[in-house]
């Protein structure tokens, strides 16, 4: 039987959501991943230091035997530098979202006037704070990241020493931008990596595989593929998991996000292995995030076997990606 080993899985980008759902989503995480960056768009948002701890301790709680580290984020507003050199212990990066794209980001950037995030931007860099962007526009949906391309530009050129994280990207757009500007980085999801639009809306309307930004052409997904496969330096694994109850994916405005945290390693043995691959992911899904990041995650050994395994149709009434499919890999053991 094959089986390939990872040690200390990162997910760079994750919704955990609270409550019950919290309860329910954080424990499949924690099994297979030494740790996750945890997305701040609860109701309200993630903007204070008490908000980041009492999430932090929720998220402990709702992982009671396995180790997982949380790593925090703020939700991105105007900070001055002195709240922000309060907080640098306690968060790993800020995630900005432009108003209204996405889930839950209401709260979000209205205007990158440079002027007006400069004194927050330059004291991210002063601290080594990283900036995760959701880069999307409210332009046509399907150009709505390569619109962001310029907001990046002016975001990398005016403040050089700031890491920039390309969250879940989706573009030969963004790939492209990564060997433009040294301070910018992507995550890339696992479902970006297997789903175009086609997979969305071809057909019958798959509202699983719905989520933001939208899959797009078969020229973006290979340009995704090609820089993952090759697990370029700059580039990390971010699931972009964002697990929502049933009914409100199977319904009139069904909300945006691809559920993929118990099958997210196993999708990316696979895909690696199809492309003979397979000693890049190492790289994609931890290495390259311990280097950007400065991050060192504690001991996780997690070996995967190559042989049939069904997807649930559901974990707690939230329906993961390819539920019911047989995918071809399998989580074998966790150390
Ligand atoms: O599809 C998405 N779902 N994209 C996001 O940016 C947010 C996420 C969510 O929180 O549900
Ligand atoms: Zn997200």
């Amino acid at each position: 039987m094959k089986t390939h080993t990872l040690l200390m899985p990162l997910d760079m980008h994750l919704h955990l959501r609270d409550g019950i759902m919290l309860e329910n989503v954080a424990p499949l995480t924690a099994y297979s991943f030494s740790g996750a960056i945890v997305m701040p768009n609860l109701v309200p948002p993630v903007t204070t230091l008490e908000d980041v701890t009492a999430y932090k301790e929720r998220i402990m709680a709702a992982v009671p035997n396995d180790f997982f580290e949380p790593y925090m984020t703020l939700f991105y507003k105007n900070y001055d530098k002195k709240f922000l050199a309060s907080i640098v212990d306690d968060v790993t990066a800020i995630k900005l979202y432009p108003a209204g794209i996405t889930t839950n980001s209401e709260g979000g950037v209205s205007s990158f006037d440079i002027q007006e995030m400069r004194e927050t931007l330059e004291a991210m860099s002063t601290l080594g704070i990283p900036l995760c962007v959701h880069g999307e526009t409210d332009g046509f949906v399907m150009d709505r990241e390569a619109e962001f391309m310029t907001i990046y530009e002016a975001l990398a050129t005016n403040f050089p020493e700031l890491k920039i994280i390309m969250e879940h990207i989706t573009t030969k757009a963004a790939v492209d931008m990564l060997d433009k500007f040294d301070n910018l980085y992507a995550t890339i999801t696992v479902h970006h990596l297997l789903l175009i639009l086609d997979d969305v809306v071809g057909g019958m309307m798959m509202p699983h595989n719905f989520c933001k930004p939208i899959a797009k052409r078969p020229e973006d997904l290979d340009a995704l593929l090609s820089v993952a496969l090759e697990a370029h330096p700059k580039v990390m694994f971010g699931s972009d998991s964002a697990p929502h109850p049933r009914e409100k994916k199977e319904s009139c405005g069904c909300a945006a996000g691809v559920f993929t945290a118990p099958i997210a390693l196993q999708l990316l043995c696979e895909i690696f292995e199809q492309y003979d691959k397979l000693d890049n992911l190492q790289d994609f899904v931890s290495d390259n995030a311990q280097r950007i990041y400065g991050i060192c995650p504690e001991f996780k050994e997690v070996t995967l076997e190559k042989r049939p395994f069904v997807v649930p149709e559901s974990y707690s009434g939230v329906v993961p990606m390819y539920a019911g499919n047989t995918i071809n890999w399998a989580i074998e053991t966790v150390d």
